[in-house]
């Protein structure tokens, strides 16, 4: 039987053609911040992050999501920017909708009571780019990247001689606009 620790998120996951439009921003940024490129199959946006979770708790956080009936939403990515602290570059959004706020405040409050803990900073929705990156001053231009959120995922990291690898756990669908009340 495994028992070693799982190291687990939740996120957002999109599609190839999605990670693609990302992958080719984060090429434009790279550019001009060098650093270390997400690979394309590893981008993503990251909802909660668990950290390492003993495996007999996987039933635990997936009826905390198994419980979340929220409504399905849009994202538009506008802004490409770099965190100097951390080395981030990011793609993200200058709107964030409520529904995207609400998502992780009901992930998070349901994984509390689980007994897991969450840092008091305010989530600011992201997909990192580049890490390591060293970003000139000044905007950085990007058409738009348009995501139709449409589902959430919980998300098992490995970390491989390559770097980190991911596999989706298991996947949640968010609901449609006309059967949410
Ligand atoms: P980042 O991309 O913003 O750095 C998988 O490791 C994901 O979890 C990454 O996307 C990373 O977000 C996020 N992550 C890693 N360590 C974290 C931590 N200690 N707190 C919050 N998020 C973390």
């Amino acid at each position: 039987m495994n028992v070693e620790p799982v190291r687990l998120f939740f996120a957002l996951w999109p599609d190839m053609e999605l990670q693609q439009a990302f992958y080719q921003a984060g090429n434009k940024l790279y550019k001009g911040c060098g650093g270390r490129r997400t690979r394309r199959e590893n981008i993503h946006l990251t909802l909660a992050f668990l950290g390492a979770v003993e495996p007999d708790r996987l039933s635990q956080i997936t009826a905390v999501a198994d419980r979340i009936a929220l409504p399905r939403f849009q994202l538009v990515f506008d802004r490409l920017g770099w965190w100097r602290q951390n080395q981030v570059a990011w793609a993200a959004t200058s709107e964030t909708p409520r529904q995207i706020i609400d998502l992780v405040k009901a992930l998070q409050l349901g994984l509390v009571a689980q007994g897991f803990k969450f840092d008091e900073r305010r989530f600011v929705p992201h997909v990192t780019l580049l890490r390591k990156a060293n970003c000139p001053p000044g905007v950085i231009d990007s058409p738009p990247i348009e995501w139709d959120v449409q589902s959430f995922a919980l998300v098992r990291s490995t970390l491989q001689e390559d770097g980190a690898h991911y596999a989706i756990e298991k996947r949640w669908d968010l609901q449609e606009l006309d059967s949410y009340a």
